[in-house]
């Protein structure tokens, strides 16, 4: 999908994603610590916001501009104006404000897997040595097994696709794997399966 139709489905007072952070975002980043943050097509906001509550100064790159106010909004509102930067740019080639981060976030940026994997080698190169890169998105396998999600295959990474964009990058990996989940249907909770990515830069 193109910023155009981005910015349009976010032209709504409602928080389409809603203002509270994803919970594999807090699952698997609360014991992480550091002083910066990239949350890579935050939209909205809604991670971007726990993270700085957790204490980081957090740079949010997305290349919407209508999410991008509702995030600055948002921030205001919780008197962390402070605490965020908001970034427009796209995925694959973005200029940070900050380098060098301890922690970069890719929540639910389903787009086709080479562009993905350009943006995963873009943040991993943002982020110090010792910090930690942290992802999520709905899975491959939510296709046959699961309900909720972009049901097109080429926005839906695997754990494969995952693993091959991180290799050479200088990560070691903590933890790569489809988790089981609920989502809440018409006709009531269905299973749903969320690939999640926790790795840690090693070397440079
Ligand atoms: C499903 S939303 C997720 C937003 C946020 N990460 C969250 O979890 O609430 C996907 C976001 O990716 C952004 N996006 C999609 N393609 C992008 C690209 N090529 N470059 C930058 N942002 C992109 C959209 O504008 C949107 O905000």
């Amino acid at each position: 999908m193109s910023n155009k139709t981005w910015d349009k489905k976010y032209s709504t007072e409602e928080y389409i994603y809603t203002k509270t952070a994803n919970r594999f975002v807090i699952e698997y980043c609360e014991s992480l610590t550091g002083k910066t943050a990239i949350d890579l097509a935050g939209g909205e906001g809604r991670n971007s916001i726990w993270l700085a509550k957790q204490g980081f100064l957090v740079e949010n790159i997305d290349f919407s501009q209508v999410a991008l106010d509702k995030f600055l909004k948002f921030a205001e509102e919780e008197k962390l104006g402070s605490k965020v930067l908001a970034t427009l740019a796209g995925a694959t080639k973005f200029s940070s404000q900050l380098d060098q981060v301890d922690l970069g976030v890719i929540a639910y940026l389903q787009i086709p897997q080479r562009k993905l994997a350009k943006a995963i080698k873009r943040l991993s190169q943002k982020i110090k040595p010792g910090g930690h890169l942290f992802g999520v998105w709905h899975s491959r396998d939510n296709l046959t097994g699961g309900f909720g999600g972009p049901r097109d295959p080429k926005v839906l990474p695997d754990l494969d696709s995952i693993g091959k964009a991180l290799s050479g990058l200088g990560f070691e990996i903590v933890e790569l794997k489809n988790r089981d989940g609920q989502i809440q249907t018409r006709e009531g909770l269905k299973p749903s399966i969320t690939l999640v990515l926790l790795a840690k830069r090693v070397s440079n």
